[in-house]
């Protein structure tokens, strides 16, 4: 509810002397917002903690064979790596400013929070574009590769292989990556526009589109930090083999095999594996950048 008003004061929103919805929104943010979100940020943490004592370690079956393939280029590792920092640095700043007040004041005192607070959004201001720009990076060199196929649906049905023995089938990439790029890049763009529109407050958005935007933006954000941290796990201490090509840009043959059956095919019908010694002498030197990789054209 908003009473209006006349005012000689040209403006959005001038005319409006009490804002009740104003404070439903601080309210929400203050009470809900922070309470629940940090509840889903360390409950995810401690489901993660209990996943790795119960389950451990994923392990490939038949260990490593020390044989690789070329997965990711030098480019497509830049814009992982730019994205994830990017994404991060965000995550820590937001966090810093939702959770700061009950968890970080009474730990620093005043002074030291004020400072840490405003550089956090300082931060948080100015990196923001940058998070718009590597998700469009992003979006442009891996969108073809996450298209879903039919034989998505067995890794689905198999639980992603989390879930008992079974073998859950995979392309270039498996459903689950598939589902967390999609996730990453549609709620990346419903966070993205909706900071932008926090942080310009000049184009005549009133006080509701404001505090909209910042409730979108902060659940938008919430989601995605929750999931990025089962990714982060997955990708690397969750799963013997998985870190090895956002490192180096190669992968063993026998975790190809085992977590993307359909590539490693490829990868085996095509004589793209290359032997211990090329592998350690291409580490060694620069790795080739124009080596062939089987695209997602050829695994279809
Ligand atoms: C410590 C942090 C991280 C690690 C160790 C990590 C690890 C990995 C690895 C190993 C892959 C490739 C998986 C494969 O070869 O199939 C990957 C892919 C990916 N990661 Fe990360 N990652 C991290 C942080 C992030 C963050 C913060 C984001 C974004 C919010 C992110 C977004 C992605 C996306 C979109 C892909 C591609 C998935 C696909 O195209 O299906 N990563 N990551
Ligand atoms: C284009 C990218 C982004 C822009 C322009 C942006 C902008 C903003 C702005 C202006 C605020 C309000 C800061 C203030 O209180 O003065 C904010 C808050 C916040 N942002 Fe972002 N942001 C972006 C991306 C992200 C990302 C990727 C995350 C999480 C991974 C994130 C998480 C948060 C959180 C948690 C808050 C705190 C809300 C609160 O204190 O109530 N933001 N953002």
């Amino acid at each position: 509810m908003q009473s209006s008003g006349i005012s000689q004061v040209k403006g959005v929103d001038s005319g409006i002397l009490i804002n009740a919805q104003g404070d439903q929104w601080a309210r929400f943010r203050m009470e809900q917002l922070s309470t629940y979100g940090g509840i889903a940020i360390a409950g995810i943490f401690a489901l993660i903690v209990l996943f790795y004592v119960v389950r451990g370690r994923i392990p490939i079956e038949g260990g490593l064979s020390g044989q690789m393939v070329r997965r990711f280029s030098d480019y497509e590792r830049i814009v992982h790596w730019t994205l994830a920092i990017v994404f991060l640095f965000l995550a820590i700043t937001g966090l810093i400013l939702l959770l700061g007040r009950p968890l970080l004041l009474p730990l620093f005192g005043k002074d030291a929070f004020s400072l840490l607070a405003s550089a956090s959004k300082e931060g948080h201001n100015l990196f923001g574009p940058l998070f718009l720009v590597s998700l469009i990076m992003m979006l442009i060199s891996f969108a073809r590769r996450n298209i879903y196929e039919r034989g998505d649906m067995t890794w689905l049905l198999k639980g992603g292989g989390l879930i008992g023995d079974g073998h859950a089938s995979g392309g270039f990439f498996n459903m689950g990556e598939k589902t967390w790029y999609w996730m990453v890049i549609l709620i990346g763009l419903v966070i993205a526009i909706s900071g932008l529109i926090l942080v310009s407050p000049n184009f005549g958005q009133g006080r509701m589109i404001m505090g909209l935007s910042h409730v979108v933006h902060t659940i938008g954000a919430l989601i995605l930090m929750t999931v990025s941290i089962g990714h982060m796990y997955l990708g690397s201490i969750g799963s013997e083999g998985a870190l090895e090509g956002m490192k180096t840009g190669y992968v063993d043959i026998n975790w190809a095999d085992a977590h993307h059956d359909r590539w490693g095919k490829v990868c085996h019908e095509e004589n793209l594996i290359i032997s211990a010694e090329e592998y350690a002498r291409l580490q060694g030197e620069k790795p080739d950048v124009t080596a062939e990789m089987a695209t997602t054209e050829q695994v279809k």
